[in-house]
């Protein structure tokens, strides 16, 4: 008797999907977002890649205007992976949100944009911004700059977060 036999081949899919709480709680929201991302980026070292799904996670989960990276590159901020409009692509040191965060070697936090002398408009949505400097050995290698439609939106909440994020990016710088 002659029989057929048919191998399937099992298809490994990975999905990378993130559970999205829908909260009026910003701290809830964190909570449930934080994590996930760590797990994301726990088993890949490749800087690009890691700020790239962060960009993207913060983006989704907590409906921020724009989130991205500038990279610290011969003296300049350079635009790096983000998520949101297109972006300015060099800003200087001491220049902005961002390189007034970078000079100063601290998280800015800008309650109204157009109070801020030498804000750099990318966008003429964004109202409000929080600027966290990612260091190496306490020098700023790059900066997470996340914007707003709506004025006063980051507080000391979006600080605390956003620092714990950048603490796990610096540790695999
Ligand atoms: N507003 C920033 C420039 C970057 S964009 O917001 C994406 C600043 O003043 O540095």
């Amino acid at each position: 008797m002659n029989s057929t036999i048919i191998i399937c081949n099992r298809l490994t899919i990975m999905a990378e999907e993130l559970t999205i709480i829908k909260s009026k709680n910003k701290k809830d929201q964190y909570a449930s977002l934080v994590p996930q991302i760590e797990a994301l980026i726990s088993s890949e070292n490749d800087l690009v890649a890691n700020l790239a799904n962060i960009a993207a996670a913060l983006k989704e989960g907590m409906g921020f205007f724009w989130v991205g990276f500038y990279i610290v590159k011969d003296n300049e901020l350079v635009l790096g992976p983000f998520q949101g409009p297109v972006a300015c692509t060099r800003i200087k040191l001491g220049n902005g949100v961002c390189g007034t965060s970078w000079a100063e070697n601290r998280t800015l936090i800008v309650e109204d944009v157009d109070k801020f002398p030498g804000h750099i408009a990318c966008n003429s949505v964004s109202r409000s911004e929080i600027v966290v400097p990612v260091r190496k050995d306490g020098q700023v290698k790059l900066v997470l700059d996340v914007d707003s439609e709506n004025l006063s939106q980051f507080d000391k909440i979006d600080k605390e977060y956003l620092e714990y994020l950048v603490s796990i990016i610096e540790n695999k710088l």
